[in-house]
Formats: C-alpha cells, structure tokens, sequence
C-alpha cells in the first residue's frame, strides 16, 4: 500500500535509552530507511506534533534522540516500551553523501547536533574508504551531557576522531576544551578537496564555520542543518519558508553558502 505522507502512521515505542536527564533516544518501529539527515513529524493525540531527526536506523526501526523541552517532548518522556505514537515522514533532504566520495571529509557536531550527524558519522566510519580523509570534532558541555557514550567512546579509538569537553569534571581525562581549537591544527593538504559538515548550537556552528573559513574552505564546501521552526513539514503551512524557500523540503541540509542567504 501507498504511504500518504499526510497521513501520520502508529509505531511503536521498541526501547528507550536514556543519554542524559534530559536527552532521551527512543526506538520506534519503522520499516523504511530514511536518509542521514531527514526527519518525522512526530506526534501524540491531544498534544500536539514536533518536527524530530533522525539520530540512527536499522531494519525495522528508526532512532530519534530527544530533548525533553516542552508539551509534545514532555509528552514522549512520559511513554515506555511498548507503548504508541504517530510518525510522519521521513522529510526533507538530508546530507548528500554522495558529494563527499573521494574528498578529505570534516565533520564537526557539538551538543544534541551530534544526533542528525550521526548516521552520516556511522556510514564514514564503516565505508571512509570512499574518502581521503576523514575528520569526526565532537563536543558537549560537560563529561555529563555526552550523547551516545559507548558509541562515541569506541568512534574515539579511531584516528582523527576527537571527543572534548567545554567544562572537565574528576575522572575526565578527554581534551578539554571548543571542537573549534582543533580545527588550525588538522592536516588538510588539499583544501579544494575538503568538505565538512557543522552542525550543533549556533554559537558553536558561527565559530565552527569561521575556523573552517580561516583554513581556506568556501562556502559551498561546508553543509549545515538548519533547524527551523516548522509544522506541516510538507511545504503547506508556510512557517519555515525564508524568502522563496521553504526549508522543510529543501533543508533541512544546506550548505553554508546557500544557508547564508536564508535571513529572516
Ligand atoms: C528539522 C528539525 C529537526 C529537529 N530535530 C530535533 C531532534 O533530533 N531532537 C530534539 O530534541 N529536537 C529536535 N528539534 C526541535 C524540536 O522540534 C522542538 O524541540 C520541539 O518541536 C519542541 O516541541 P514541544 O511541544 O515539546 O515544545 P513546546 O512546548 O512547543 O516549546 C517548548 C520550548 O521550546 C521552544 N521550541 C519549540 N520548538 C522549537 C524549535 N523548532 N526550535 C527551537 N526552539 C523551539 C519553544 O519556544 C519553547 O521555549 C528539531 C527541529 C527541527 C525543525
Ligand atoms: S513546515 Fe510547513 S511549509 Fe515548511
């Protein structure tokens, strides 16, 4: 059967993970895979629905880690496995993967940023023989607020993988420190052929990107999700559109030189 994709679907709470306090992963039953990138309209009868990435996938499932910030997250905190919600989706384009075959790849995610560039960071951590290089800056506040800790902290024993934190706490003897002071630092011998991939607080992306600008990179090198407010998810209801785009069917993946032009 035909999927309507204004029709919201059930699926099934599989498991929940709890990262932090307040960043949960939930597992829901999906049979379909998304891209890296795109993202569900997620929903609960009588709340209310909220736009949400995708943070990883799998046959018969789709991962979505969230930040419990108001009704509709509220409202998912409070299922167990076993329980149901609604799924729209998937939305939006995602990372163009294939654009970054045979170029030396920087990706750079701070905070709950890591969660829609994760797939793209497990796909190039099992296929970077594709790329000719590949560089995973990873960030969070504290050694408290690390999204994906096992995971992480395995990608981490790979080569030009660096886990640091803004604030150490006893016990943490990680770098310390903004993903951005690595970024001088990387070997890129052929800056025409690199690509990165900046996403997280807008803080961190506005220093991120500027870094990269420094070593050479140009606008149309670096990509960044944009996370608009939006609602229908669908190009219909008008409340992500920025001039004559609207950014849940063209983002919410762009890249940086495009998004510049995205001013409200
Ligand atoms: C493309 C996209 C992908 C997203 N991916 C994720 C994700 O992977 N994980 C995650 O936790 N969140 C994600 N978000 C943000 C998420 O949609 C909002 O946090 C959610 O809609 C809040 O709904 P609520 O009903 O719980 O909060 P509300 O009760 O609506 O609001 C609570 C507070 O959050 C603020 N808020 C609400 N929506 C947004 C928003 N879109 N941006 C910034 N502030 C907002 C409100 O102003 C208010 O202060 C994404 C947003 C977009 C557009
Ligand atoms: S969210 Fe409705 S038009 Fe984009």
């Amino acid at each position: 059967m035909c999927r309507n994709p204004y029709v919201p679907q059930i699926s099934q709470v599989l498991d929940i993970h709890r990262e932090t306090a307040v960043d949960w992963t939930f597992r829901l039953a999906w049979d379909a895979e998304p891209a890296a990138g795109q993202f569900f309209e997620v929903s609960l009868p009588g709340l209310g629905e909220a736009p949400i990435s995708v943070s990883d996938f799998g046959p018969g499932y789709i991962e979505m880690t969230i930040r419990k910030v108001g009704r509709v997250t509220g409202g998912l905190f409070a299922l167990a496995p076993g329980e149901r919600l609604f799924l729209r989706g998937p939305y939006g384009c995602g990372f163009p993967l294939e654009r970054f075959a045979g170029r030396h790849l920087v990706i750079a995610a701070g905070g709950t940023g890591v969660a829609p560039v994760k797939p793209v960071i497990k796909h190039f951590l099992s296929h970077g023989e594709g790329l000719a290089g590949l560089d995973v800056l990873i960030g969070f506040k504290s050694p408290h607020d690390i999204l994906f800790r096992q995971e992480v902290l395995a990608w981490q024993s790979r080569a030009g993988v660096v886990l640091t934190v803004d604030h150490a706490e006893a016990g943490w003897t990680g770098p310390v420190g903004l993903v951005t002071q690595t970024i001088p630092d990387l070997p890129l011998p052929d800056k025409a052929n690199v690509a990165a991939i900046v996403v997280g607080p807008p803080a961190m992306m506005k220093h991120t990107i500027a870094a990269l600008q420094a070593r050479g990179l140009q606008g149309d090198q670096i990509w960044v999700s944009y996370e608009r407010r939006m609602s229908c998810g669908l190009g219909k209801c008008g409340h992500c559109k920025i001039n004559d785009k609207y950014v849940c069917l063209e983002g919410p993946v762009f890249s940086f030189a495009q998004a510049q032009g995205l001013k409200d």
